[in-house]
């Protein structure tokens, strides 16, 4: 399978979807939660600080400090802000609860986790730990020195995210790896943002050899590492290094469900895209981006002074948005612009592959219409003018928030320009970067108080029609929106 082939066939289309209705098979969900068990729990202690650098800063690439001056408390709270419990959901039929957590997932199933090796932390062991979310702690699963070099990562925090596709595939069958990918891109701009507010900086690897960090990391089959992240800074509590030996303890991972259906695309796309030792040399230079301009100048940008912990924990999918005539200004979309085409920091990203597009509804200051965004020189070109309410809205697989929101994106991937330059793992990037651009569009967002949500379901075929895409100019790979959110009755703390 290459990944043409897997993305072309797991396109949603009006028959695709009429085609194979799939009913969930909730006795067989599975669990949201993955334990390492007969394993020491290290506590990570409650409440940590709340960074409070403005959130837009952090988008804009500025840095924060901490008061911390322990491994344990620097831990707990980098993780309390990119990864943990942050809310909860009724179901009021059932009165059942669950939760959810700082970095969004398509349906809530959260298929990342977080693994992280640390090396010389003041009061805190030298070890390979995995997050645990439901307790906010960390499960030791090796103590001494892991070798780290393997990806070229020797910095004193070295995050491993891994995806456990089954629990997307549950619900989302063969397209779930799709989601899979996004998921990462946010859990990675969730880790990234969180690290530069509290004044470290991060830089993520995605060219690895995947077998050698599974054996490294002792993984069960069932969960894939992703991406590499390793985290450097003054603010880092170190001591000096001492060396270790290592002793395993590894843990049993949890079975998550009963029964595990096999998906023989998903199969196909991870074996694809999948880099042997031989193949990860180094990773080569993709062709640069295309440029062009655009007839409307963003506005300088407004500003925000919500403090960067207070959005992460406040920030959720809006269910819906409130029609209606209320707006928001240019000014708020130029700053949500700018967040999202920061430069991101890995291996990967040295050229954009990523492109919006924007269904522009109510902002204030600029006629409803169809624009696609150039980031240098930040300049919006017109594509089509007009009410685009129910063209976004249909396009999203019928779901009424594109239309109901202020703005919605067609957010496209460069796929063929990434495959030319790294093949089919050039996939990969596309999507973590589609993912990590909805975080930033997330968060900036909540830093003026709006909802936002990002949306995986789209008729793939008819968005690259509509916005005129021929083979050069990309492909649709996330969608999402940012308006007013309606009351969600259900939400709790
Ligand atoms: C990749 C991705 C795709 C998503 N697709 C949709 C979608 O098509 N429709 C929708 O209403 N929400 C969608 N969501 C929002 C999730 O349902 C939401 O993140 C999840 O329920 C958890 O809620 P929270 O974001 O408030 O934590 C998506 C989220 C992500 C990250």
């Amino acid at each position: 399978m290459t990944w043409r082939e897997y993305h072309e066939s797991t396109a949603h289309s009006v028959e695709s979807l009429r085609r194979v209705p799939h009913v969930l098979d909730w006795v067989n969900m599975p669990d949201p939660f993955r334990h390492y068990e007969s394993v020491q729990v290290l506590d990570l202690p409650a409440d940590p600080l709340s960074p409070d650098i403005p959130a837009l800063d952090v988008l804009q690439g500025f840095s924060g400090t901490t008061a911390v001056r322990d491994g344990p408390t620097f831990l707990s709270q980098l993780l309390f802000y990119s990864a943990s419990i942050s809310a909860s959901k009724l179901v009021p039929s059932t009165g059942y609860r669950y939760a959810l957590r700082v970095n969004p997932s398509s349906g809530n199933l959260h298929p990342t986790e977080f693994h992280f090796l640390t090396r010389g932390l003041k009061e805190w062991p030298n070890g390979l730990y995995h997050y645990r979310p439901s307790s906010h702690m960390a499960e030791q699963r090796a103590s001494g020195d892991l070798e780290m070099k393997l990806a070229g990562c020797s910095a004193p925090i070295v995050f491993v995210l891994t995806s456990i596709v089954w629990r997307e595939a549950w619900k989302y069958r063969d397209r779930a790896y799709r989601y899979c990918l996004h998921d990462m891109g946010h859990a990675w701009q969730a880790l990234a943002l969180t690290a530069r507010a509290i004044g470290c900086e991060s830089f993520a690897v995605g060219h690895f050899p995947d077998d050698e960090v599974a054996q490294l990391c002792r993984l069960p089959e069932d969960e894939w590492p992703m991406l590499i992240v390793e985290l450097r800074g003054g603010s880092i509590p170190v001591r000096e290094p001492d060396a270790c030996e290592t002793i395993w303890y590894g843990g049993h991972a949890n079975q998550l469900s009963k029964e595990r259906t096999a998906y023989t695309r998903i199969d196909g796309i991870h074996g694809a895209t999948k880099l042997s030792k031989s193949a990860c040399r180094g990773i080569s230079p993709a062709e640069p981006a295309p440029t062009g301009s655009g007839e409307i100048t963003l506005p300088p940008a407004a500003s925000s002074t919500r403090a960067f912990g207070e959005v992460a924990r406040m920030r959720r999918s809006a269910l819906d948005f409130v029609g209606g005539t209320q707006s928001i200004s240019f000014t708020q979309l130029s700053a949500v612009l700018a967040a999202a085409i920061q430069p991101q920091l890995a291996d990967f990203a040295a050229t954009r592959f990523i492109q919006l597009y924007l269904y522009v509804h109510r902002v204030y200051g600029l006629e409803p219409g169809l624009y696609r965004l150039w980031p240098a020189p930040a300049e919006l070109e017109r594509i089509k003018s007009g009410d685009q309410r129910v063209a976004a809205a249909g396009l999203s697989l019928g779901q009424d928030l594109a239309g109901n929101a202020c703005v919605a994106f067609s957010i496209i991937g460069d796929l063929d320009r990434a495959a030319r330059a790294h093949g089919d793992r050039g996939y990969r990037y596309v999507h973590f970067e589609a993912g990590a651009i909805g975080h930033r569009l997330y968060l900036a967002a909540e830093a003026f108080g709006l909802g936002a949500t990002g949306i995986g379901a789209f008729y793939d075929e008819e968005v690259n029609r509509y916005l005129s895409l021929t083979p050069g100019l990309g492909r649709v790979v996330y969608h999402f929106a940012i308006g007013y959110p309606v009351h969600d009755f259900r939400l709790g703390a």
